[in-house]
């Protein structure tokens, strides 16, 4: 069907299974094990209602916030997805260019199917992008990439800790990964790797399952690069990562791909607040204003996994995300439509976040506040 019949981002997904490559598709829609954390990271938010307010004049509003003291025009941002030449010829440009376009930032993947520098190349002037890092066991290479990714002018380090080893995609799996198709081989996978066990097996084998805290302090000493935890998944780990300097974390389950039956980012958001206000005194207004310390330090959260729906934001916003990460409905994008489908794909959601903002009654970001969401059906642990 032509782009203007794609009316919302669960429609790509739809198109993307029919003329998607089986190989490539298995790769991007797989999750862990029975894939139960998949499904919920969606219906999750089925779960969280809206108390919007009225008669408050929403002629003008305005959803652009800050990440990271970086300005977005949407409260969410493109993120890390591995191989994006196995569903389009560009990969991770089309997210790249869509970006610029709409004033969103990319995450680049350490497995992107383009070059990082490539990626870089392609940005406009001025364009503020993240980079995810796996970390390899050999410390010398991530040190080097974490260098080169800071001086290229990267904004933000999301450092990956939820994948120690790759879950069981079973239906990645039963789709033997071609080396010696250059198609669908990304230059990251180009390092002598068994390719047997499918895409995500095929890649990952260099990353470290020994990383721990003690390592946090030497990524302190070789970058000044707002660190990021991406990929937790309790208080616990939250408030650790806080005590431990770093600038924010990422509550979520990759995607589903990792630990089945790990919650969704959006439930441990409502614990992950409550604990870091009652704990550390943090305040989490909502809307613009990321987690403020009593000291004046900021500490952000984002989540990630089934956002879908400029309404999904909202809910996360409210409850005190800064922003929310965005993955497979960008990848079903170009791989149905090229560039334009992610073009396509943020508008879209610009138009939901114009005409929700005005019936939840916020004329902007700042007026998306707890009270606005009913979260009662999430309780605490
Ligand atoms: C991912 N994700 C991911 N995360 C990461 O830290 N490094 C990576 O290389 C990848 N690669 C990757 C590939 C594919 C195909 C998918 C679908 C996901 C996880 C990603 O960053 C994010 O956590 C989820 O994709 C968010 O869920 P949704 O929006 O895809 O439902």
């Amino acid at each position: 069907p032509p782009l203007s019949e794609i009316l919302n981002l669960h429609d790509f997904e739809a198109i993307a299974k029919d003329v998607m490559h089986i190989k490539s598709w298995a790769y991007y829609s797989s999750a862990a094990d029975d894939e139960i954390t998949n499904r919920e990271n969606h219906a999750a938010f089925h779960r969280i209602w809206f108390r919007p307010r009225i008669l408050r004049n929403v002629t003008n509003v305005d959803w652009s916030t800050t990440i990271l003291g970086h300005e977005s025009k949407m409260p969410i941002y493109i993120t890390a997805t591995a191989l994006g030449k196995l569903g389009h010829p560009d990969g991770e440009l089309n997210l790249t260019r869509a970006a610029a376009k709409h004033g969103v930032i990319q995450m680049i993947p350490t497995l992107a199917s383009c070059g990082f520098d490539e990626i870089m190349d392609a940005a406009k002037p001025g364009q503020v992008q993240f980079f995810q890092l796996y970390v390899n066991k050999d410390r010398e290479i991530t040190k080097r990439i974490v260098q080169h990714a800071e001086k290229r002018g990267i904004k933000g380090l999301f450092i990956t800790v939820d994948a120690p080893q790759l879950g069981r995609r079973e239906k990645d799996m039963r789709q033997k990964f071609d080396a010696e198709d250059p198609s669908e081989v990304s230059k990251a996978g180009s390092d002598g790797v068994d390719r047997s066990q499918g895409a995500a097996r095929a890649i990952s084998s260099f990353i470290d399952p020994g990383l721990d805290w003690s390592d946090i302090p030497w990524f302190q000493s070789i970058t000044k690069m707002p660190l990021i935890l991406k990929g937790v998944q309790c208080w616990e780990d939250a408030v650790q990562a806080y005590d431990a300097g770093l600038a924010g974390v990422v509550l979520s389950n990759h995607g589903g791909r990792q630990l089945d039956f790990a919650r969704s980012g959006i439930e441990v958001l409502v614990e992950v607040v409550s604990k870091l206000k009652e704990l550390r005194g943090l305040s989490f207004p909502g809307g613009t204003k990321p987690g403020q310390a009593p000291n004046g330090r900021r500490f952000e959260l984002f989540i990630d996994g089934g956002v879908r729906r400029a309404t999904d934001v909202l809910k996360a916003i409210a409850l005190g995300a800064s922003a929310v990460g965005v993955g497979r409905p960008f990848l079903y994008a170009f791989s149905s439509y090229g560039p334009e489908g992610v073009d396509h794909a943020l508008q879209i959601l610009n138009d939901e976040f114009e005409m929700n903002m005005r019936l939840i009654g916020a004329r902007h970001i700042g007026e998306i506040v707890p009270e606005m969401v009913d979260a009662s059906n999430i309780g605490l642990h």
